[in-house]
């Protein structure tokens, strides 16, 4: 059976076909409003969420599929001291799919070793967030037109930042990208990324504090929120929280033909006058989010259209 627990876990040609698949349901949902008929998801969120899980409900419930869940770890048995492996094995008895987000780093390898059915990882902790990935490679794809030759600054809590590090590893595979690891010292990318997907591949790649002076270079600026629930005092996270703040007055140095992307929710990292630019892409990001876990479910379910 098959699970996403980490991007990796699909190969680039996996990704390209689910790409297509996303293309084709965008294109023609009509085809495909009955084709996860009698199917349940499960959305099991021991930490917060708005796009992810709604994605993956509107996805379901777009597919012809049922959904049930939890949206909080308060309100489920973990707050009683359930394991995430009893959790799991229940809800395998009541559904055929399941997402699954948790504050801990590896808990849906823990749900998968239990899991009867297939276990999608909606974000572990500070470690991976691969239905993110999907989501940007789609728009990547679609604004860019292409996935290789890419100048890449990432911009932000590299170091907390889940979505960043799945993206990272997914980029690492396409020819010829470079990498812009754009954070403060405190907040820089860390090692189970860095060496592996950037340094042991050597992909060119520059680390610095400033996004004045690279912003000028990059085909993609990818902006991230600083990850409060993550830090050991909130001390800290004043301190850092506004070390980037797109404005603007930045916009003005960046190429024509840059995208801006962030996995939202924003905070104060983007002024919501960058909005109105056209190379502003967070909010289709988060259809193409529909999209892609639409083509993910399908496949994880083996279902044919
Ligand atoms: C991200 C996450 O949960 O990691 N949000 C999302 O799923 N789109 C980013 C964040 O919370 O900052």
């Amino acid at each position: 059976m098959a699970n996403l627990i980490n991007i990796l876990d699909l190969s680039v040609e996996e990704i390209d076909r689910l790409m297509d698949l996303a293309d084709d349901i965008m294109a023609d949902p009509e085809k495909y409003n009955e084709s996860c008929k009698h199917k349940i998801l499960a959305t099991l969120f021991f930490e917060p969420s708005t796009r992810t899980r709604l994605s993956f409900e509107s996805a379901m419930l777009s597919l012809g599929g049922e959904v049930l869940g939890f949206s909080e770890a308060a309100s489920s048995s973990s707050a009683k001291g359930e394991s995430v492996a009893d959790t799991i094995t229940v809800v395998s008895g009541y559904s055929d799919i399941i997402a699954m987000r948790h504050p801990k780093e590896g808990a849906p390898v823990i749900g998968a070793e239990h899991a009867l059915v297939p276990i999608i990882n909606a974000g572990d902790g500070g470690h991976y967030h691969p239905t993110q990935t999907l989501a940007d490679l789609l728009t990547i794809r679609h604004e860019l037109g292409r996935m290789s030759g890419l100048k890449i600054g990432v911009c932000g809590d590299l170091k907390f930042g889940r979505t960043v590090h799945s993206l990272i590893e997914a980029m690492s595979r396409y020819d010829d990208n470079e990498f812009y690891l754009i954070s403060p010292e405190e907040l820089k990318l860390p090692g189970f990324v860095k060496n592996e997907y950037i340094i042991d591949k050597n992909i060119p790649y520059k680390e610095t504090g400033s996004l004045e002076d690279c912003i000028g270079e990059l085909d993609i600026l990818y902006m991230t929120r600083v990850q409060r629930e993550r830090f050991f005092n909130e001390e800290d996270y004043l301190r850092l929280r506004d070390c980037f703040i797109l404005t603007e007055e930045k916009m003005k140095d960046a190429r024509e033909d840059m995208i801006v992307m962030h996995p939202l929710p924003r905070v104060n990292e983007i002024q919501t006058a960058v909005d109105k630019d056209k190379r502003a892409c967070y909010f289709k990001q988060t259809v193409y989010g529909k999209y892609m876990r639409m083509a993910l479910i399908l496949k994880l379910l083996e279902v044919e259209v």
